[in-house]
């Protein structure tokens, strides 16, 4: 399984989680790459600070991980050179606001199309729209949070990317689609825009209908059972491409602050594989589908060399596992450090039987077997090399 969308907090914040703790537990749910976003601390925008972070992740990573540059007015000249050499995965573009200062407003946006080069991918809201609706709820200490970021601010932002993507013929990867109203612009480019999706376990399964107050905060919101039931439609229909966790640990106290201080973000990389083997089982979803969401579709969107089949000349990076009951999620199965997941009391497949790395076997039934394992930088430069 290939998790392009993770937030492993180092640099900056390794209290939440860091690149052992974050791949140990994604290696304990079948993910064997990862793929790390640059809203870290300090945000990854230059060459030093991306090799900085390589650094880290070559020390500690028990997976093989790829790393994201984030775009900045400031930045564009520098996000070629990272491209261009075929080391970082792609370019992550926030048009809202989330965790972390990373933003560009539309001028920067249209500069990035013009100017840079390489695979986007894109927190899509729409930043004036949120403002507004934000004033808007100023005064109220608990808010639905999920009017608080609207559906529309999301369908707005959406629009305008595909737009762009149209007119300039820029591959994109739409990150965290989560609404009926994204999957209806994005069918409207299907076929004149280089488009992909990603969707999310948490946006799959959970709804505004499901509570659990700030624990559930994340952006863009979980939104209500007519948009969840859409993205399973749209999943089943091959009109999401990958699904990536985005992995985006705080920590419980964090969480329980007040609405307006907890921050946002759900943890999720360890428990991909254990729901979607609940939704094979219960008849929601194929294997092959699977396989093509966490494995194929993931290696040739993003053109990692060798990844993504099982096959001679590939790396030796899958798991096995064994068709058991569902059980109830519990705590103590999580090895994030932030030791909660929204999802302990649903009932789910167990963890691989068998993880390897890179033809090392590093976990059994959720626990490390082989610590010493280090996985290794994916470039997509490797791809265009062969
Ligand atoms: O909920 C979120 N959390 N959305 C993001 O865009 C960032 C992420 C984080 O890093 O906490
Ligand atoms: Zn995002
Ligand atoms: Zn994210």
């Amino acid at each position: 399984m290939i998790d392009t969308h993770v937030h492993f907090r180092s640099p900056g914040h390794p209290h939440k989680e860091d690149w052992a703790s974050g791949t140990r537990a994604a290696v304990s749910g079948g993910v064997t790459t990862v793929c790390d976003m640059p809203n870290t601390s300090p945000p990854t925008l230059t060459r030093a600070i991306w090799e900085e972070k390589r650094a880290l992740a070559a020390a500690a990573s028990r997976a093989n991980y790829g790393l994201w540059i984030g775009a900045a007015a400031e930045n564009l000249g520098e996000l070629n050179e990272l491209m261009d050499s075929g080391d970082a995965c792609g370019i992550k573009v926030f048009m809202g606001a989330s965790t972390g200062p990373l933003l560009v407003d539309d001028a920067t946006l249209v500069r990035v199309f013009q100017e840079t080069r390489g695979l986007l991918g894109v927190h899509a809201e729409d930043e004036a729209l949120l403002a507004g609706a934000r004033e808007r709820f100023a005064g109220n200490p608990s808010p639905e949070h999920n009017e608080v970021r609207p559906p529309s601010a999301a369908a707005a932002a959406v629009k305008r990317l595909v737009e762009l993507s149209r007119a300039y013929q820029r591959a994109v990867h739409v990150c965290h689609v989560s609404t009926s109203a994204e999957l209806a612009i994005l069918e409207d480019v299907r076929g004149v825009a280089p488009v992909t999706t990603e969707a999310t376990p948490h946006h799959l399964w959970l709804s505004t209908e499901t509570g659990q107050g700030n624990f559930t905060k994340c952006n863009p919101p979980i939104r209500d059972e007519v948009d969840r039931r859409a993205l399973w439609t749209a999943v089943r229909r091959n009109r999401i491409d990958t699904i990536g966790s985005d992995h985006a640990p705080h920590t419980r106290e964090e969480k329980l602050l007040p609405y307006w201080d907890a921050p946002c973000g759900i943890p999720g990389v360890e428990t991909t594989f254990p729901l979607l083997i609940a939704a094979i089982r219960q008849g929601r979803l194929s294997i092959e589908r699977m396989v093509q969401l966490c494995a194929e579709a993931p290696a040739r969107i993003f053109g990692f060399h060798r990844k993504g089949w099982i096959k001679p000349g590939y790396d030796a990076d899958f798991l096995l596992f064994t068709e058991t009951e569902l059980v109830k999620l519990a705590t103590t199965d999580l090895l994030t450090r932030v030791a909660w997941s929204p999802f302990v009391g649903h009932k789910v497949g167990v963890k691989p039987e068998q993880v390897y790395v890179g033809g090392r076997l590093v976990a059994q039934r959720g626990h490390i077997v082989d610590d010493d394992v280090r996985g290794s930088l994916v470039r997509p430069g490797d791809a265009r090399a062969s």
